[in-house]
């Protein structure tokens, strides 16, 4: 593990902030590491910045974030990885469908997308306008749509309703964000014959294989994904259906969970 200093922190939206740090790490688009808060646990963040400045986008939504959320500039905290494999772009058009927190997964494709040349439509989703992701970066390198819960700015609704409507000659799908409204965008793939590759979120402790916390249908989502592509999530009976808790039960995906 490497300790690092944070030395800017962003305010991103009202519940999501950007620290970051000085690391050279050699990133794949997609690939997560493992980070420790002193006097807390290790957390999987995504790296949505390759080159000039690296760092981590974090969502505040239980004690772990919120504890990362009150670190100040020259606070130190430990970055293991990077981890997991990422997306394998091809061809020329790619559509990414992104909600909440997951442009901190898709930013970096899309950057490697539009700097080689493809052309990239994202369809963008967030509870309110105040909660929209990298906003301006995205609408710089892509053909952007957005989609709003409460009607504050683009469709009023679920970033999914905008999907089908962009569906002209792309070549790929890449896509993060809730589980459900991945479900969704697969299952428009599939009838459309269009290549997905969707990033998973599980429960992570080791971040290297070896714990099996992650395991969704027998495979590692750290190790084999956190990018899974279509065939692989055909083959997942629980995908959009349920998740690992800490202690290893198998727990539904929409069970009630504690608000924070
Ligand atoms: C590969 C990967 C990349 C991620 N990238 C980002 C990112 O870039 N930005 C971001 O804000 N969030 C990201 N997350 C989610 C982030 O890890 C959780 O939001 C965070 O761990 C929550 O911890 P907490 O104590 O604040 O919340 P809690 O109240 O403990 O949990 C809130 C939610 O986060 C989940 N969670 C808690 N601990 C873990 C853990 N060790 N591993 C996986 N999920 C956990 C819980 O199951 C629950 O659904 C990523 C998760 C994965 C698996
Ligand atoms: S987090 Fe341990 S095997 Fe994936």
């Amino acid at each position: 593990m490497n300790i690092v200093e944070i030395k800017e922190i962003v305010v991103e939206t009202p519940s999501i902030k950007t620290f970051y740090f000085d690391q050279g790490l050699d990133i794949y688009p997609g690939q997560f590491v493992m980070v420790w808060i002193p006097g807390e646990d290790e957390y999987p963040m995504s790296l949505p910045f390759q080159k000039d400045r690296q760092g981590i986008t974090v969502r505040k939504v239980g004690p772990g974030t919120e504890a990362l959320h009150s670190r100040k500039v020259g606070d130190r905290i430990g970055i293991r990885g990077p981890y997991g494999n990422g997306y394998d772009l091809f061809g020329e058009k790619i559509l990414a469908v992104i909600g909440g927190i997951g442009g901190a997964s898709v930013l970096p494709a899309i950057v490697e997308a539009a700097e080689s040349g493809r052309e990239v439509v994202c369809a963008l989703g967030g509870r309110t306008e105040k909660e929209l992701l990298f906003l301006d970066r995205l609408s710089e390198l892509t053909d952007l749509k957005v989609a709003t819960d409460d009607g504050s700015a683009g469709h009023h609704g679920f970033v999914t309703d905008l999907v089908e409507d962009l569906m002209h000659d792309i070549d790929l799908i890449i896509t993060c964000g809730p589980e459900v409204m991945m479900k969704r965008v697969f299952q428009i793939s599939k009838r459309y014959g269009v290549p997905i590759q969707a990033s998973l979120e599980r429960y992570m402790k080791c971040g290297i294989g070896v714990c099996g916390s992650c395991v969704v249908d027998g495979l590692r989502v750290c190790a084999e994904g956190p990018v899974l592509n279509g065939p692989q999530l055909a083959d997942l009976d629980e995908f959009g259906k349920c998740e690992r808790d800490p202690t290893g039960k198998k727990v539904p995906l929409d069970r009630p969970k504690p608000s924070y």
